[in-house]
């Protein structure tokens, strides 16, 4: 007869983990303990340490993710809700960590995620992982992190220098950026002046600014108090332009949906929270002694990649889910400041091309075949290309006009494509998605492997 009391005494992870290897507190959902215990099963206890995303301590060593993440995760101000303050402290090892929060970008992946599904991978420091859909640079950054290069690519001008920002902030010099916190009045109404915010109309369409010359030329006369034009920049004055210039983007794109905080106010505040962030991850990656992985992050086109075959380790990506997210509304803002010419992105923007549902769909299909051929291209054999994505099975059989158990879910979609181009499908994990503004209530990991 088993006592209840035996089994209730002894913990899971004592069964699942060796003693001496201790996860990160707050694991709660069940795919993440999915992803700990394949990291247990593939790492040793030295690249547990290094690059583990969901193990806090092996022995007495404390892991890199969990100095990376601990301690003050935001500095909010004092009059926080507890609401926002238990939510930060809640995902102070999911999200909360190394430049991953400096912009909200929709459809964002999760970062520690991230870091297990590259370790599940097998990708270890001095491989390449690409890409190729890659938004916010997720991927890049938390790639860089682990000592792993990096390709990433998204058609989107916007995503590309946001991603570049974020890389960048990881180890560029903060000085001049906190004399812009020093002189906020100043740099609010150069970005206010230089740029063009549009208010009012979201996707109102301005000429094309030329944005690598004309943006890039006039910070340097604010940055080095210098009124002559600057024609070579030097590193520095440009990643300080970006950083401010995100921050900028940032708030202004909350003052158009907002009007709690003054726009002024708004950037304050995001700016000494970008300030806070950078540091802290600076402080931390001082001490550390591994090398930062190579990014290059560049706009480009998933169905043509300008990348060698078989000359990568890992592929890893979510693309649109077909048009839940309209991609270019959500950045209009940001895309008409930088001067790009909304109408002509579109006609590269997987998910938005076409006119009726029906149409999208079927560019949707065909486009997702040339990016899922490109992606079997470039990987090496043996190596995998994982793909997140969710699905709604009502909005395809609206389309479609069927029941929605008569149609492929875009993750069946996704693995068959797959299989067609030599990726053969190994293992999907499924991770629930909560808030209710979500239309989709789950989403799929899956792992495709190259023959
Ligand atoms: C789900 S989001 C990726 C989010 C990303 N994983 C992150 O962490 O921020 C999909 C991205 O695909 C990009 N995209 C759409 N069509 C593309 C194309 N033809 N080539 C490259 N990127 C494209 C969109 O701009 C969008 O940023």
């Amino acid at each position: 007869m088993i006592d209840p009391a035996d089994i209730l005494s002894s913990s899971l992870s004592e069964h699942l983990f060796s003693a001496k290897r201790e996860l990160i507190p707050d694991i709660d959902d069940y795919y993440e303990l999915e992803l700990a215990f394949y990291e247990n099963q593939l790492l040793d206890d030295q690249s547990l340490i290094q690059n583990s995303a969901y193990f806090s301590r092996v022995g007495d060593q404390v892991t890199r993710h969990f100095q990376m993440c601990a301690g003050e995760s935001l500095r909010l101000p004092a009059h926080s809700s507890s609401r926002l303050k238990s939510f930060f402290e809640k995902n102070i090892f999911r999200t909360g960590y190394a430049t991953h929060g400096l912009f909200p970008y929709r459809g964002k992946f999760h970062p520690q995620m991230i870091k297990g599904i590259m370790n599940v991978m097998g990708l270890k420091p001095g491989d390449t992982v690409l890409d190729p859909m890659m938004g916010s640079g997720t991927v890049a950054v938390e790639a860089s992190l682990m000592g792993i290069n990096s390709f990433g690519f998204d058609s989107s001008p916007f995503c590309r220098f946001m991603s570049q920002a974020k890389l960048n902030a990881l180890t560029m010099s903060l000085d001049r950026v906190r004399k812009a916190v020093d002189n906020i009045d100043e740099v609010f109404e150069y970005f206010k002046n230089h740029g063009r915010p549009i208010s009012g109309r979201k996707s109102a369409k301005r000429p094309p600014l030329h944005y690598d010359n004309i943006i890039m030329e006039e910070p340097s006369e604010y940055l080095t108090g210098n009124q002559k034009l600057i024609k070579n920049f030097d590193q520095e004055t440009a990643e300080t332009y970006s950083f401010l210039l995100l921050a900028y983007l940032d708030a202004a794109g909350y003052s158009e949906r907002s009007t709690r905080k003054s726009p002024i106010e708004q950037f304050r505040a995001i700016l000494q929270r970008y300030v806070f962030v950078a540091e802290k991850i600076q402080t931390f990656l001082q001490k550390d002694d591994m090398i930062l992985g190579q990014s290059q992050v560049s706009q480009g086109d998933a169905r043509a990649l300008s990348i060698g075959n078989a000359s990568i380790d890992g592929v890893l990506f979510s693309p649109p889910y077909s048009f839940a997210i309209d991609y270019l509304d959500n950045d209009a803002f940001h895309l008409n400041y930088l001067g790009t010419d909304i109408a002509k992105l579109k006609e590269s923007m997987v998910g938005l091309r076409g006119t009726s549902l029906r149409e999208k769909f079927s560019l949707y299909h065909e486009d997702m075949q040339r990016v899922l051929a490109e992606c079997s291209r470039v990987l090496k054999p043996g190596k995998f290309c994982t793909i997140i994505v969710g699905t709604n099975r009502n909005q395809i059989a609206k389309i479609q006009n069927k029941s929605p158990h008569e149609v492929e879910g875009l993750d069946e979609m996704l693995v068959r494509m797959g299989q067609e181009v030599g990726l053969s499908l190994i293992k999907i994990i499924q991770r629930s998605i909560v808030g209710m503004s979500n239309t989709m209530r789950r989403e799929q990991i899956i792992f495709l492997q190259k023959a």
